[in-house]
């Protein structure tokens, strides 16, 4: 279900066990004319999508959720839309698996039990790691509209009872951390959160917050990155995120270089 804050700000949301790919359904309603504030969330993808042409896996349990939405707003601002889901994201999933410091020595002070911690953090561009590895993705994909404004389908999948195998980088579920928790409660959690982190980019402070709150809830920076981009691999030190939310690295011969599109490993290989 959709919580009370969220359909107060006049969301839908459509629930399917089992689907293709959400993105791929909410592509379709938007092309038959559905435009705004409309949630597709499954328990299971059998053709997810992940980014750069990847697919994804979503076995029965995970969540699986896009958001269809058409902001008043000029295409180019667009792509700010995936930092806002980040954040939005990073709080949703840090309000359900809240870490040591935030607990602040007050364990099991909820109530809740077979609970353990984990630091959340973000990954440039968009992954959510629990304790360094991932946790949940992002892809964003915009449908140009003839008339209008662009519609854009915000998909994320988040790993709740099982994660992907066999993939080159570490990957993690929420049910090693706190087998409590399931996908309606990740959906729920989820749906707040955007709502309000939304109207911080709609109608407050804008991007300019969005990125600030991003970069401080940042992996890795400082750290040394190899980045795969269409133009080939760059070594060097992750600086920062730049206000237009590119990521900057710091090369060997100390120039800066902003990064829009790529895939980042932590280390040095
Ligand atoms: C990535 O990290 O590569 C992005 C993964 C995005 C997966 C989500 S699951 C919901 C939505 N539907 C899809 O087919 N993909 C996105």
């Amino acid at each position: 279900p959709l919580p009370l804050v969220a359909r107060e700000a006049g969301y839908r949301v459509i629930g399917f066990d089992s689907i293709g790919s959400t993105n791929a359904e909410a592509i379709t309603a938007a092309r038959a004319g559905e435009a705004d504030k409309l949630w597709f969330a499954a328990l299971q993808q059998t053709t997810g999508r992940g980014r750069r042409g990847r697919a994804w896996e979503s076995p029965y349990g995970n969540l699986a959720a896009s958001l269809l939405i058409q902001p008043n707003v000029p295409s180019a601002a667009l792509a700010s839309l995936g930092f806002v889901a980040g954040v939005a994201l990073n709080d949703a999933l840090s309000r359900l698996l809240p870490d040591v410091s935030m607990r602040s020595g007050v364990d099991g002070a909820d109530g809740r039990i077979g609970r353990s911690a984990a630091r959340i953090a973000l990954k440039w561009p968009n992954d959510l790691l629990a304790d360094g590895a991932k946790l949940a993705g992002i892809l964003l994909e915009a449908i140009p509209r003839q008339y209008g404004h662009t519609a854009v389908v915000i998909g994320i999948g988040v790993n709740v009872v099982a994660a992907p195998q066999g993939l080159p980088y570490p990957a993690v579920a929420l049910s090693s951390f706190n087998p409590a928790i399931d996908a309606a409660m990740v959906f729920e959690t989820l749906a707040e959160s955007w709502v309000r982190w939304y109207d911080v980019w709609d109608n407050g402070q804008g991007t300019a917050r969005i990125i600030e709150r991003w970069r401080d809830n940042a992996a890795g920076i400082g750290s040394e990155v190899v980045v795969q981009r269409s133009q080939g691999v760059l070594r060097g030190i992750f600086e920062s995120i730049d206000d237009a939310g590119h990521l900057i690295v710091r090369d060997d011969e100390g120039q800066r270089i902003a990064i829009t599109a790529g895939d980042v490993h932590f280390g040095t290989t």
